[in-house]
């Protein structure tokens, strides 16, 4: 038994911080209503005034949807009232009742459908739905380095002609947007020619920008900077897997504040280039830490192709680049992956490797907002080696910041174990979080085996038409590669 204080002190020093907590989960809520109006009020004005025009994305990682939200503002000051929808959320009626439609599509996995449009690809395509009064122009973004490049854009287009819509011109592909970004001048052209939209003249690319960005028409990445390596230290040495690096990055010094970015976005990182000609592709990493840490976190996982030529940006980020030295990068917002309205939900995350990062986003985020129902499910090679943030998750859950922390390690004793079997022993929970608690599901890692095993998963137990409806909902996030 324990006796209860009678300090006065101690009481006021409770009841102070009593109040700044529901002071501070205030504030949050507050900012987060805050920005959903907004969002809100934005769809609403763009859609006033004008002649509808329905405008759809498929976008897995947010270049299709920040595309898609440029042509919005530029379509709507032209006169038109514009409709912005992930494709997923247009319906058959909405499709019918349209005259004039663009569609701006990525295509993800192996010649598949991003996430946020999954539910067209499922009800839709499958189906015949006359659209003869339709007049739409098609956008595809892809990356030939896949077999089915622009393969949902493709399948799209083949469906809405099908259909006997008329396409005001051939459907405009993309390869590559962040080396191609002036293939957007055909797509300006088709807004100006089809939908009087003015003419974009000369650079808008924000202050700061660089060469990848100055001769896109409608510039996506936001401004590049350059940041410091602070700190990396190796996190699975004698692993059987490929090593992963634990990697901090500093802002410029001359930065007056830190900039800014939510748990969930990405950053693209810029490679030296190998000949000074050569254009390189930056590479996408998650970002592991809170804007309020300060510093940009990742986990790297060195790559290597089938001969064993080491991956370029991996090897340059855990090996080449000295402490100390500068890194060209652009913060990206990952709005699927974001956490918004979930802000304030339990969440179930689930990764695999190098796919801690996206979920200890998260987690700082929400630890920092006072939120701890997280329950955390993690797939890696070994116990004894390949634990990342290994001690910093174990004293999260000592002290009650984490909710449930569950490992599968797939090369420890003689039955493999995966993140999906984890899943499978820890059914009760999963429904008791998601149907009855209204939990939402972040997963992060590989696509290949890992995500699409967890989705088949999370349908077996859930169901079918439930998952479905997460989707929809937002409350089932994905950020996959
Ligand atoms: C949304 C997202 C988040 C990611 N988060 C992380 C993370 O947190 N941690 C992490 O370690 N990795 C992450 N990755 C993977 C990362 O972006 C790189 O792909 C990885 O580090 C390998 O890059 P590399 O330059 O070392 O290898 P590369 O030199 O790119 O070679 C690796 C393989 O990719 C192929 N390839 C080469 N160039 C391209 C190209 N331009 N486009 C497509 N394929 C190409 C090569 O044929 C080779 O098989 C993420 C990827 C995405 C899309
Ligand atoms: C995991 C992954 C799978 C991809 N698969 C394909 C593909 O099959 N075909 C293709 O043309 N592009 C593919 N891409 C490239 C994307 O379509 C391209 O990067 C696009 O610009 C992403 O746009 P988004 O940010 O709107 O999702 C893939 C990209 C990633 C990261």
């Amino acid at each position: 038994m324990w006796d209860m204080t009678t300090d006065p002190q101690r009481w006021l020093l409770a009841a102070a911080l009593t109040a700044a907590y529901v002071l501070l989960c205030l504030v949050i809520y507050l900012r987060q209503r805050r920005q959903c109006r907004q969002l809100q009020q934005q769809a609403a004005a763009l859609a006033q005034g004008g002649r509808p025009l329905l405008l759809a994305y498929a976008s897995q990682t947010g270049q299709a949807q920040a595309l898609a939200e440029q042509a919005a503002q530029h379509l709507h000051r032209a006169g038109w009232a514009v409709q912005l929808l992930p494709l997923g959320q247009v319906s058959a009626a909405q499709l019918q009742a349209a005259k004039r439609a663009l569609f701006i599509l990525s295509t993800y996995g192996e010649g598949d459908a991003p996430d946020n449009a999954l539910l067209f690809h499922s009800r839709i395509l499958p189906s015949a739905l006359p659209l003869p009064q339709l007049q739409y122009g098609l956008l595809a973004l892809g990356d030939s380095q896949y077999q089915q490049f622009c393969g949902f854009g493709r399948a799209v287009d083949g469906w809405l002609q099908a259909q006997g819509a008329q396409a005001w011109q051939p459907r405009i592909e993309v390869d590559n947007i962040s080396t191609n970004p002036a293939a957007l001048a055909q797509w300006q052209a088709l807004l100006v020619q089809h939908l009087a939209v003015q003419p974009v003249q000369g650079v808008e690319a924000a202050e700061g920008a660089e060469a990848s960005t100055a001769a896109a028409p409608f510039p996506l990445a936001a401004p590049m900077q350059t940041w410091t390596l602070a700190a990396r230290q190796h996190s699975n040495p004698g692993s059987q897997g490929g090593a992963v690096y634990y990697l901090e990055l500093a802002a410029p010094a001359a930065q007056e504040a830190i900039p800014h970015w939510q748990s969930g976005d990405l950053v693209d990182i810029y490679p030296p280039a190998l000949a000074s000609e050569q254009s390189v592709a930056p590479r996408s990493y998650s970002i592991a830490s809170s804007a309020q840490d300060g510093r940009i976190h990742l986990l790297v996982r060195q790559t290597q192709d089938a001969q064993g030529r080491p991956g370029l940006a991996s090897h340059w980020l855990t090996q080449t680049l000295a402490l100390g030295e500068p890194l060209h990068l652009t913060l990206r917002p990952h709005p699927g992956f974001r956490l918004e309205d979930n802000a304030q939900r339990p969440l179930v995350l689930i990764g695999n490797g190098t796919g801690l990062a996206g979920l200890r986003g998260h987690i700082r985020q929400r630890i920092q907002n006072g939120e701890y129902a997280h329950w955390l499910l993690l797939g890696e090679r070994q116990a004894a080696h390949d634990q990342h943030y290994g001690q910093e998750l174990q004293a999260y859950l000592a002290a009650g910041q984490l909710a449930h922390l569950d490992w599968a390690f797939s090369r420890d004793g003689a039955g493999k174990v995966y993140v999906q079997d984890l899943l499978r022993q820890h059914a009760p929970r999963l429904r008791q979080w998601v149907e009855q608690r209204d939990a939402a599901i972040y997963v992060c890692g590989s696509l290949q085996g890992m995500a699409q095993a967890v989705d088949t998963t999370l349908r077996d137990i859930l169901g079918s038409a439930a998952v479905d409806e997460l989707l929809a909902q937002g409350r089932y996030r994905r950020d996959v590669y």
